[in-house]
């Protein structure tokens, strides 16, 4: 929870340049040795104990490579090649073409970006005329320069690939005086040919503001905004998939940090937003729950503590997940050549009428992914079968008072929440029972104490979700493939503060744990290319970090400027463990790093494996045990 980190800006040109010549010289001395080499299969790359920082910095996220090499592509082209500046409003506007003469089953978009100065993390989505195919949030530059490169496999978009598109990236950057860094991005296409037949959706249509004819980002807000749209589908859809894409931007960045409203003002100042620390994404089809998205809590680099994140950053920063939900069930229902309607809701947990609004912004689009019965002339169901249970919530607050000050605030959430749709639709291929069910459970417990400087989390996302299988995969006709995730989170923070800040440093103390555990078969992956995704994907991956990061009011210190004579310091550490269906081989991967953090972030371990590895489990922050 960062209150001023969005708001007061102050620090001139002047102060920047001087800064920035010391740390030049103070950076060059530690210049020198480089990177190990390649050495076993087994651990394909191990760094010395300590290295050397370069610059620029390469500021990264582990992920696991998306194919055992990228270096045999049918063809290649950029697609994008533009530098953010003061881009607060303007986004990229450019035109794709399909590459020409080029056989392709497999997209990989290659996303590579520079900075270098002072600025927050910035959001950028990358929209195809109105349909949202990448979002990301980018690192915070330090003033020697970063970059980073990361891969998304775009297979899913397929059917957009093959004509003329409109491309259009908002990335809003303030760039001026005070916020120096720039972000010049390039994404690159990687088109391979596997020699597998890909089955990607036939049509996608834009749960969003549609708005690419006037060159503008495509984006919803919400709540402020309406995500209400109407579609008439195709009358031969065999099977339909909503893929949601929704970030807390702004008050709802920490949005897990959030207490019920009524407690927002305990502390009797602005650092405890209200709507409640839970959230739903919901998907209605003509004003009835279709499924929802219960978010993964996305830490962006300026998140808890900007210096946990340089310069390993968090996990998904860089490629925000979606979530989905498979729609097959309604197409009875949806192919009936009548206009349905597709909206999009973000609740909280409001302790007078259960659900309630939440604050601004929630960026949000959607796609709902066709594939055709191409033989059929009309798709039917039989009503479809549902159940909902409302979620059930437990709330417990407790407030500690002093002379008449309110000292500390417990508040523990928890959530439960099952539905389900099954209906045997029938297409020219013959019937077959569909069926789309979740099991969500949440759990959320924060203590504040010191007149809410100081906080302690710990929250814990899991749940199933589960889909039917292709008839030519199924072996019973109520075959079912089920995904699960965990997503625990604990942290604290305290913040020392003085009280009259332009006199005094202030400190904020902050350590983090937490976990992304998730085992699927990815349905859009699935239905792209059903004969690879048979086998779940299994990833388990883990970040632990402490920090102490300095700043003062005259010395701007939020964006990405780590200044280790007011005394930042920290150290991060993540395992990584993956293994995967893949049709180009190296499907087990595993990653363990170290980094001291702070204005020079030396990297203290790197080691890859070229199988999976251990995991420790998630420990709860002292203080704050369940
Ligand atoms: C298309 O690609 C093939 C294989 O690379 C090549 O033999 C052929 O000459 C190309 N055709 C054109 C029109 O470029
Ligand atoms: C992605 O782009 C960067 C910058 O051009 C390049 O260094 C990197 O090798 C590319 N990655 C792949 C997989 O092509
Ligand atoms: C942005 O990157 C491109 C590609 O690397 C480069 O040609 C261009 O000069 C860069 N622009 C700026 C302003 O740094
Ligand atoms: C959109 O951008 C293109 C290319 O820059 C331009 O030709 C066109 O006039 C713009 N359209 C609108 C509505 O601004
Ligand atoms: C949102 O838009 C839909 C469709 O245009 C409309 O029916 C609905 O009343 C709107 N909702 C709000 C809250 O404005
Ligand atoms: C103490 O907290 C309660 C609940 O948030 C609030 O209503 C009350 O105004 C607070 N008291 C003071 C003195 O800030
Ligand atoms: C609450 O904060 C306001 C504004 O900072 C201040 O005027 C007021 O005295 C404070 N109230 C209490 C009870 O501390
Ligand atoms: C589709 O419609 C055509 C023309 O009405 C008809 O000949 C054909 O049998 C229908 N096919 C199916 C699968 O119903
Ligand atoms: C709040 O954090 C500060 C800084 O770590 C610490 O000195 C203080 O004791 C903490 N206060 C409480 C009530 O835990
Ligand atoms: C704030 O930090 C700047 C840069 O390190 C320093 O020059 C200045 O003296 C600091 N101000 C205070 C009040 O400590
Ligand atoms: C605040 O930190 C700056 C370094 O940026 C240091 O020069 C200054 O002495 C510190 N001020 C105080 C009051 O500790
Ligand atoms: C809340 O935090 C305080 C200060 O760290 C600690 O003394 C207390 O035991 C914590 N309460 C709970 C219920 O964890």
């Amino acid at each position: 929870m960062f209150p001023s980190s969005r708001s007061c800006v102050q620090g001139s040109s002047l102060k920047s340049l001087v800064t920035m010549l010391t740390i030049f010289v103070v950076v060059a001395l530690f210049l020198q040795a480089s990177f190990g080499i390649r050495t076993s299969r087994d651990i394909v790359y191990r760094a010395p104990n300590v290295t050397s920082p370069k610059i620029p910095l390469a500021v990264f996220q582990v992920e696991a490579p998306l194919r055992e090499s990228y270096g045999v592509a049918a063809c290649q082209q950029v697609i994008l090649q533009h530098n953010f500046a003061a881009s607060y409003g303007s986004p990229y506007v450019g035109t794709y073409s399909p590459p020409k003469n080029c056989s392709f089953t497999t997209a990989i978009f290659n996303m590579s970006i520079t900075s270098i100065g002072i600025n927050y993390d910035r959001l950028g989505l990358l929209f195809f005329g109105d349909i949202e195919v990448w979002r990301t949030t980018t690192a915070m530059p330090v003033r020697t320069g970063i970059y980073y490169n990361f891969q998304k496999d775009v297979t899913a978009f397929d059917t957009l690939l093959r004509s003329e598109q409109k491309v259009i990236m908002q990335l809003d950057n303030i760039y001026d005086s005070v916020f120096t860094g720039n972000y010049n991005v390039t994404i690159t296409a990687l088109y391979y040919n596997d020699h597998d037949t890909p089955t990607p959706a036939d049509t996608i249509l834009p749960i969003s503001a549609q708005l690419s004819s006037q060159n503008q980002s495509s984006v919803l807000s919400l709540p402020d905004g309406n995500a209400t749209i109407s579609f008439t589908l195709p009358r031969n859809v065999a099977r339909a998939v909503v893929s949601i894409l929704a970030s807390g931007n702004g008050a709802e960045e920490f949005w897990y940090t959030n207490v019920p409203t009524e407690y927002d003002d305990t502390f009797n100042n602005t650092a405890i937003y209200g709507y409640s620390p839970w959230r739903e994404v919901q998907l209605l089809i003509d004003g009835e729950l279709a499924g929802v998205g219960w978010p993964f809590p996305i830490v962006f680099t300026g998140g808890i503590s900007p210096g946990l994140w340089v310069p390993i950053v968090g996990i998904d920063t860089y490629d925000l997940p979606s979530f989905e939900i498979d729609i097959s069930p309604w197409l009875g229902l949806l192919c009936d050549g009548k206009s349905h309607t597709f909206a999009l809701k973000v609740v909280g947990y409001d302790s007078v009428t259960t659900f309630g609004t939440v604050g601004s912004n929630w960026w949000i689009t959607g796609s709902i992914f066709l594939w055709v019965d191409s033989d059929g002339n009309q798709t039917t169901g039989t009503t479809l079968q549902s159940t909902i249970a409302a979620p059930s919530f437990d709330f417990i607050p407790t407030i500690t008072t002093s002379s008449g000050l309110n000292t500390s605030l417990l508040v523990s959430l928890s959530a439960h929440r099952t539905l389900s749709h099954t209906s045997t639709i029938t297409t020219s291929k013959g019937s077959r029972t569909l069926t789309w069910s979740q099991t969500l459970s949440y759990i959320n417990k924060q203590n504040f104490t010191a007149l809410g400087y100081n906080e302690t989390l710990y929250q814990l996302t899991s749940g199933t979700s589960s889909y039917s299988p292709l008839i030519s995969q199924a072996s019973t006709e109520t075959d079912i493939i089920r995904n699960t995730y965990n997503y625990p989170i604990s942290f604290t923070q305290q913040y020392v503060v003085p009280v009259d800040a332009t006199l005094m440093n202030s400190t904020l103390i902050a350590e983090l744990d937490r976990s992304k555990l998730t085992s699927e078969i990815p349905i859009l992956s699935y239905l792209t290319k059903p004969s690879i995704f048979t086998t779940p994907a299994v990833l388990a991956t883990r970040q632990n970090g402490s920090c102490t990061y300095g700043w003062n009011n005259t010395y701007y210190e939020f964006a990405g400027a780590i200044d280790p004579a007011i005394g930042t310091i920290g150290a991060t550490e993540q395992w990584f463990s993956f293994e995967r269906p893949l049709e180009s081989g190296g499907n087990e991967y595993g990653r363990h790093v170290k980094a001291v953090d702070g204005y020079v972030p030396v990297l203290t371990l790197d080691e890859v494996f070229g199988h999976t590895i251990e995991v420790p489990e998630t420990k709860i922050v002292p203080g704050n045990e369940l």
